[in-house]
């Protein structure tokens, strides 16, 4: 990973941040990506505490120009990208949605259309390079059919992404742009509470960020040809 330019959406807590720091220590540039200012600051500030590289670039992924401004930022700040990880994501449930009208949409805004609109700005400089590696972080609930009541429509927004990126590895075959979908089953993090709820789930059943970001960092550790493509995630004793 030493010197490579990796943009990260998300970056500002839970997997998005460990991946950011990991990744760093390893020698990659990060370009961290989220709207809290505030927290993305504190990473950028622990990154280069520990001697690495990192620049942090405010935006909601929901807004198509301010991604492709972030891009163009990130490309006069790194000079070029070389590995995109689409990781920044929202959690919701039926009984949010009769809250708020408008969580629906503004689910597949984050998980759904951001990646693509993401990919659709960082692409260009992939296909000029002649490569270059996407990584979507999707769910478990992207590729098995879901034991849940009340995550239908999380559901959906992954398998939005499942069916994206699965799309395109037809669009990038034989080519050097490679793709990687991670699929986790549960992990600790704040996405319940960030989104106004509490799993209050058994942790012990639960992965840690730091082992989630080891997989994808393996997947980015292929070399040359090598392509790994997906990557279903869970504890042993996490049964759905
Ligand atoms: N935790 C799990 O059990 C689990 C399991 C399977 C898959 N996943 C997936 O893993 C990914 C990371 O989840 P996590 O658990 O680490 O969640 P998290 O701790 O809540 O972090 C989510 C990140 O996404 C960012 N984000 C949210 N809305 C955004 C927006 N509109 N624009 C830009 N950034 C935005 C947040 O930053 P700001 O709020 O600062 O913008 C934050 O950095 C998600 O795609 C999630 O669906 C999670």
């Amino acid at each position: 990973m030493q010197n490579k330019v990796v943009v990260i959406t998300g970056a500002s807590q839970g997997l998005g941040k460990e991946l950011s720091l990991q990744l760093a220590k390893l020698g990659a540039k990060i370009a961290l990506v989220a709207r809290s200012e505030k927290l993305l600051v504190e990473v950028k500030k622990e990154i280069n505490d520990n001697g690495g590289t990192a620049e942090y670039f405010v935006c909601d992924v929901t807004d198509v120009d301010a991604i492709n401004l972030t891009v163009s930022k990130i490309m006069d700040t790194f000079k070029t990208v070389d590995v995109l990880v689409n990781n920044a994501g929202v959690w919701t449930a039926d009984y949010l949605e009769e809250k708020d009208k408008n969580l629906v949409e503004k689910t597949f805004m984050v998980n759904s259309v951001g990646p693509i609109n993401f990919y659709k700005a960082v692409s260009p400089i992939f296909e000029k390079n002649k490569k270059g590696h996407f990584v979507f972080i999707n769910s478990i609930w992207g590729l098995n059919l879901p034991e849940t009541k009340d995550g239908l429509v999380y559901t959906a927004t992954k398998w939005a992404m499942t069916g994206f990126a699965n799309a395109l590895k037809y669009k990038y075959g034989g080519t050097d742009i490679k793709l990687t979908s991670i699929f986790p089953g549960p992990f600790v993090s704040n996405i319940d509470k960030n989104a106004g709820d509490d799993f209050g789930d058994d942790e012990s059943k639960e992965m840690k960020t730091s082992e989630v970001a080891d997989a994808v960092i393996y997947a980015l550790n292929a070399t040359g040809k090598m392509q790994i493509g997906d990557i279903e995630l869970k504890y042993t004793n996490w049964n759905s």
